[in-house]
């Protein structure tokens, strides 16, 4: 795992922006696990102003999309699908059809599933899949549990995430109570992983993830067991692991 270091918010962006910005110029038609939040929102304003100066091209880019609520429109604004489209997809030359968020209009959870594992399996697999943390650990919608789940796969959100992402709503009543993810397996299929972490709040979970014992109960220390993963977390971020890090 290779940690790099960031001053702030704004310097870890542009840092995440500078490693997806190197995997589409390496290979133009890569395929992009791309994540939503409120932290990769920096690095999506860096990579449309390069695109805008003419330094990026998308259109031979496909991406993925970890996560979705179940039940929202596409026009929700708290959908995946509207996050992405305004922060990413409208503000660059992708393709429409060559981005894939799970179908969170579809119910039948079995059905959306297996249409974005099959998506994935289609497009070759993921060449870099960039991540956000939980407050608790969890890394799309993989909530801490009894094991690692496998492929995407609809799941109830705990009540520490419906509180965390009701920041977000007009009131706590109005957050989803169920979401389809991609699962762990399919997480660690992606060939290179680029985890992004800021703020303090979110230091206790670096320092349990990164450097505590691999278990269900913190989806995000698997990723101690892949080969080629890359954390960019800023100064706060890292406030609890030692300083030679
Ligand atoms: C949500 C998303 C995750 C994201 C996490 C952290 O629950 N499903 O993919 O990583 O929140 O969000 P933030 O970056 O806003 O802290």
């Amino acid at each position: 795992m290779n940690i790099i270091r960031a001053k702030n918010y704004q310097d870890m962006s542009r840092k995440a922006a500078n490693i997806i910005s190197a995997q589409i110029i390496m290979k133009p038609d890569c395929v992009l696990g791309l994540a939503t939040g409120s932290s990769p929102i920096g690095i999506y304003a860096q990579l449309v102003d390069w695109y805008k100066k003419g330094d990026l091209d998308f259109s031979r880019v496909s991406t993925v999309n970890l996560d979705e609520y179940r039940g929202l429109s596409h026009s929700d604004p708290q959908s995946y699908y509207h996050f992405m489209h305004e922060n990413l997809f409208r503000l660059v030359n992708i393709r429409e059809d060559a981005t894939h968020v799970p179908d969170g209009t579809n119910l039948d959870a079995a059905s959306a599933c297996a249409a974005h594992e099959e998506v994935i399996h289609f497009l070759g697999g993921i060449d870099l899949q960039l991540l956000g943390l939980g407050n608790n650990g969890h890394i799309g919608f993989n909530e801490p549990g009894e094991a690692f789940e496998k492929e995407t796969h609809c799941v109830n959100l705990t009540e520490s995430t419906i509180q965390a992402n009701s920041r977000f709503f007009a009131s706590i009543a109005d957050v989803p109570t169920q979401a389809y993810t991609m699962g762990i397996r399919s997480i660690m299929m992606a060939k290179k992983i680029l985890v992004i972490v800021s703020g303090e709040t979110k230091a206790d979970m670096v320092a349990n993830a990164f450097f505590g014992p691999v278990t269900p109960q913190v989806p995000a220390s698997i990723l101690q067991m892949h080969p080629n993963v890359t954390v960019v977390a800023d100064e706060a971020a890292l406030s609890k692991v030692p300083a030679d890090i």
